[in-house]
């Protein structure tokens, strides 16, 4: 598919993550060399910043197949016993979403990891036994968006562990730029800033964003899309100067005017606004703390002055906004 083909397929052609990226061809290199599996990776961050795109990449840089699947896919122990038996030597397993696997799944999965065996348990009963399976040296390539709700055990079992960043303005051009061309999209450096700007450090947001500004520029008769021509498309899809949308400013709005600014907990935000506690935690939130509109405080969060002046509302005087 289209969603396909827009992803770079080698660390040449992938732009930003710079650290990450430089830290994994040392390792994928090193593997080689030895003529085995690359360690255990994991990858962590916010959604969108391109954790599956990253496991393809190694697997090409490896050379070895990528299998992908994700944590509740996974629903009992022989589903990843089907998985695992069937990958041949040093090919890569992704897990997206790791942290939400079972725990009888991921028991399975230490020894898979550790000793590249399975132990798994037939029948039931008196005549219940445990058999060994042995595995052929693999990789395990897990992606979350919330490192913290990983079982230690299974964190352990990782080798490498890479948190990825929101991408920097510059980065997002460049990955613009290049969609663009594969699009056969006529785009101009500040109309490409302009996207940047408003796609919260995303490339996933910023080449949808880019498409839906094409679309405008087409039906307005306009054939290259410049600054002023993004921030008024954009601005039609409710997406602000700073790439907040209705969610994020809802977010904000909820927390400033039922609860005076906060403290207050993430599950009474998400009732507020009726979306999933893990949407808000995941997606939302991150962006908004980045942004320094939204603080994490031990009695739950707190909007911050930068917020209230984002929002054009008058910062409240004796509120403390500050802890
Ligand atoms: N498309 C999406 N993410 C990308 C990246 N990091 N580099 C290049 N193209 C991309």
């Amino acid at each position: 598919s289209w969603q396909y083909s827009l992803r770079p397929h080698y660390f040449k052609e992938y732009i930003g993550q710079d650290k990450v990226k430089a830290n994994l061809m040392v390792f994928i290199q090193a593997a080689k060399e030895r003529k085995e599996a690359l360690d255990h990776v994991l990858l962590y961050g916010p959604p969108g910043l391109g954790k599956t795109t990253m496991a393809g990449i190694i697997a090409n840089e490896l050379g070895v197949n990528l299998r992908i699947t994700s944590g509740p896919a996974i629903e009992r122990p022989g589903d990843l016993a089907a998985l695992l038996t069937n990958l041949q030597e040093r090919d890569l397993l992704f897990i997206d979403e790791i942290h939400r696997l079972s725990h009888s799944v991921e028991e399975v999965l230490y020894a898979a990891m550790e000793d590249y065996a399975l132990d798994i348990v037939i029948g039931k009963g008196p005549s219940a036994r445990s058999v060994r399976i042995d595995l052929p040296p693999f990789t395990l390539v897990g992606a979350t968006t919330q490192v913290g709700r990983l079982a230690p055990p299974l964190r352990d079992r990782f080798g490498v562990i890479c948190r990825l960043e929101f991408y920097k303005p510059e980065d997002l051009v460049l990955i613009i730029k290049r969609t663009a061309e594969i699009l056969d999209i006529a785009v101009d450096n500040q109309g490409a800033l302009e996207i940047a700007r408003r796609s919260r450090g995303t490339p996933r947001i910023a080449n949808r964003l880019l498409k839906r500004v094409r679309d405008f520029a087409q039906v307005s008769g306009s054939h290259v899309i410049s600054d002023a021509l993004a921030a008024s498309a954009l601005d039609r899809l409710e997406v602000d100067c700073c790439g907040l949308d209705r969610t994020d400013r809802r977010v904000l709005q909820v927390i400033i005017e039922k609860f005076s600014g906060g403290p207050v907990g993430l599950d009474t935000i998400a009732a507020a606004i009726s979306e999933s506690v893990d949407a808000v935690e995941d997606v939302y939130e991150p962006f908004l703390m980045q942004l320094g509109f939204l603080n994490r405080t031990p009695r739950g969060r707190i909007v911050t002055e930068a917020a209230y002046r984002h929002l054009g509302l008058p910062v409240p005087k004796h509120e403390d906004t500050s802890s």
